[in-house]
């Protein structure tokens, strides 16, 4: 049993008594206190209202939904469930590693990038094509963790940009800025930060990943823009009702980040290490969100220790690009979580944080530089901090 299990009949009681009268001093500080306290991992948000916990309970049903082309999986997928990628250490957490289980939670993208012009490829099945991939392949790939992920939802477009600085005003080697859709809104999921909302990415996950089109998007992905023979999708779409869209959506959007773990010496010893050499130039340690119609989600800090800006990280990390973002340039990729992931970068090319820190270039070529400068004793300490995150 988890060691916070025994506050459970706490919590209830204490929801309940501030269901029933206007809260006082003292369920007001409590309140405080519980909300504060680390939730489950794989768990909602402390302090949901009944019907969040209800919505959020209907959305794990959909993200653990295994789909059959009778149920309008397909005609091209990658997996038969959002929890068949997005399966470990807990509902909602990494993908697996275990390349025994793989197979599924690899993706295949590709776009052209001529003369500082994005082609997304949308006529040739781009930019993520369908392809199972073999084992060995799969065990190099790193998954994002999406726990905490409707925290970075609810930041505010103005908190974004207030950590841009495209023409390196302040000439530090750091230059972010923004993705933007070709409407003109600003992105922050997915790897180049190209999807503005977690409800765009969700709806875009169950079409690319899974061939389910739902209310946002009715249309299948097809292969190089050609119709689909007749037959291979007999399904009606949409294969998603909004209720079910909406569900997995939510259940997205209030997935509690995972609590840091580690010896709080070490921790804080290496979260200033961590500041002193600039990696928090782009992991920028604390967000924090706005005005938000969900409560836990309003006005709340996210340690998610990223800017959601794009840096460009030099030619050999490039691979293609997406929006405004060149080949060169990925979104700061959030380090909560780090602890689940057994590979790391975009393509899961390094295996120990070590070893990704030192494929950084470009912008972070400074802070990589003073990395390799660290004594030993500094630099364990350092990489003690973000194992436990
Ligand atoms: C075939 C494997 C696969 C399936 C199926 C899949 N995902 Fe993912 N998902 C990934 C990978 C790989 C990433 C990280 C790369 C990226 O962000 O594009 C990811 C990232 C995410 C993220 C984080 C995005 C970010 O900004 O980093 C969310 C949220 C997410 N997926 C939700 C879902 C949902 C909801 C479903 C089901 C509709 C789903 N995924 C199905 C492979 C998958
Ligand atoms: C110029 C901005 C920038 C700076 C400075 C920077 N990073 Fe990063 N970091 C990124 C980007 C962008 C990525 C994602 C790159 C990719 O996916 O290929 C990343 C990825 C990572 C990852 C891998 C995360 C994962 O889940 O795959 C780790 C670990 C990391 N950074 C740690 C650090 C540390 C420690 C420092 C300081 C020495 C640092 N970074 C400095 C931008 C930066």
């Amino acid at each position: 049993m988890s060691p916070h299990a025994r506050w459970a009949p706490l919590f209830i009681v204490l929801v309940t008594a501030c269901d029933q009268e206007p809260p006082t001093g003292t369920t007001f500080l409590l309140g405080k206190v519980l909300a504060s306290m680390p939730a489950e991992l794989g768990g909602p948000l402390r302090l949901l209202t009944p019907d969040e916990q209800q919505r959020f309970a209907r959305g794990s049903v959909v993200f653990q939904t295994v789909f059959t082309p009778e149920t309008g999986l397909g005609p091209l997928f990658n997996s038969t469930a959002c929890a068949g990628c997005h399966e470990e250490p807990v509902v909602g957490g990494t993908g697996s590693a275990d390349p025994e289980e793989a197979g599924e939670d690899v993706e295949v993208h590709a776009t052209a990038y001529r003369g500082g012009v994005c082609d997304e490829l949308g006529d040739k099945g781009g930019p993520v094509f369908q392809k199972q991939v073999t084992p060995a392949l799969q065990a190099a790939l790193g998954i994002a963790s999406i726990l905490g992920f409707g925290l970075l939802d609810a930041v505010p477009d103005t908190e974004i940009l207030a950590h841009a600085d495209p023409d390196d005003r302040d000439g530090d080697g750091i230059s972010g800025r923004p993705n933007r859709t070709a409407d003109g809104r600003i992105g922050r999921f997915g790897r180049k930060a190209q999807v503005p909302t977690l409800r765009e990415f969700v709806a875009q996950a169950f079409v690319m990943e899974m061939g389910i089109t739902n209310p946002a998007l009715p249309t299948e992905q097809t292969v190089g823009g050609a119709p689909l023979p007749a037959g291979v999708d007999p399904t009606a779409d949409p294969e998603l009702t909004q209720e079910q869209l909406d569900a997995a959506v939510t259940f997205s959007q209030l997935l509690a980040p995972p609590e840091p773990v580690g010896n709080p010496v070490i921790r804080m010893g290496g979260q200033q290490v961590f500041s002193r050499i600039g990696c928090d130039g782009c992991h920028v340690p604390r967000l924090r969100t706005g005005d938000n119609p969900v409560r836990v989600l309003s006005h709340k800090y996210v340690d998610a220790y990223t800017d959601l800006l794009l840096h460009d990280m030099g030619p050999d990390l490039a691979d293609i690009c997406l929006g405004q973002a060149t080949p060169a340039e990925f979104r700061t990729e959030p380090l909560m979580g780090l602890r689940f992931k057994a590979t790391f970068l975009h393509d899961g090319r390094a295996s120990s944080i070590d070893e990704a820190i030192r494929l950084h270039a470009g912008e972070a070529a400074g802070a990589r530089d003073r990395f390799l400068k660290l004594s030993d004793r500094q630099r364990a300490t350092l990489l003690g901090f973000l194992g436990g995150l």
